[in-house]
């Protein structure tokens, strides 16, 4: 049977096993994804003894995606642009490709499962790390009329958006901005901040918020994630979390190594339940 396995350190709670096992049942597909547990540096070893044990892809999540974007031959623009890497397999040169489905799968969640969009709006991210660097180009490809990136360290965001500038409206701010209200309305928010990991939100006052604003959280918990409480509670018109996005980044790894593109919906669904 072809295998499949998600890296990370650490693993225990991730889902990408039961969606997968999922998808491959739903197409039919003849497939083993296990979760593997990976000491911090022992990533690129297991990396290699996976494939030469004839694995046939990978997903990397935390702390590797950036290991795994340096290891990889090849890269898909995204993941070039990101720095960092979620997909690996060997193309047919045997050659390790790399790919960052993480952005799409966002753009997916927004467009396909929520029924929304961020073309000519103006969009706050919150946070200038792995997580921002690996959905900014997806963003711009949508063509917002902004999009301003907030963070605690400054320079960090400037960095960025000097990065992106060439695809887009971005500027930077701090997160002063963001509690006087500085930074200007919104019609979006994405937080891609881990200080949410930790519970924590920097203070954001409710009146950056165009009416009819969006709010979204790369993260998802059992609970209702601290950003997605701020926004309900600040007025969002709509409030979603990072869910769909896992379940559609899946669903194009699954894509780009089996060639199937597997239905998401029944699994979003039956996930939040
Ligand atoms: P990831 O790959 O998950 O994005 P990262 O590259 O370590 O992780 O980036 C984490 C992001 O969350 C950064 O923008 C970080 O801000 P700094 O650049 O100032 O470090 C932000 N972050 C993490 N903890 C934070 C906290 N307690 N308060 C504010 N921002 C925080």
């Amino acid at each position: 049977m072809d295998r499949y396995a998600v890296m990370g350190n650490p693993i225990g709670h991730s889902l990408s096993p039961h969606i997968h096992q999922a998808f491959a049942e739903q197409t039919g597909q003849s497939m083993l994804y296990e979760a593997m547990l990976v000491k911090p540096d022992e990533f690129s070893q297991e990396v290699s003894r996976f494939f030469a044990e004839g694995g046939k892809g990978l997903n990397v999540t935390v702390p590797f995606k950036q290991e795994a974007w340096a290891l990889a031959e090849q890269l898909s623009s995204d993941a070039e642009v990101a720095g960092a890497a979620n997909t690996l397999f060997k193309n047919q040169d045997n050659r390790l490709q790399g790919h960052n489905s993480d952005g799409i799968g966002l753009i997916r969640d927004i467009k396909q499962n929520h029924n929304n969009n961020i073309k000519d709006k103006n969009i706050l991210v919150l946070g200038a790390g792995g997580a921002t660097r690996g959905i900014l180009l997806p963003l711009l490809r949508e063509l917002p009329l902004s999009i301003c990136i907030a963070n605690r360290t400054l320079d960090k965001a400037e960095k960025l958006a000097t990065q992106f500038a060439e695809y887009g409206k971005v500027s930077a701010c701090g997160l002063g901005d963001l509690a006087d209200g500085n930074a200007g309305k919104v019609d979006w928010i994405i937080n891609a901040s881990s200080a949410s990991l930790q519970g924590e939100l920097p203070p954001i006052s409710a009146n950056i918020l165009n009416p009819g604003a969006a709010c979204y959280d790369l993260m998802y918990a059992r609970e209702e994630t601290v950003f997605c409480q701020w926004a309900r509670l600040a007025g969002a018109a709509k409030v979603m979390d990072g869910l769909g996005m896992l379940v559609e980044q899946a669903a194009e790894s699954f894509f780009l190594w089996r060639g199937v593109k597997p239905e998401t919906a029944e699994i979003i669904k039956s996930l939040k339940q």
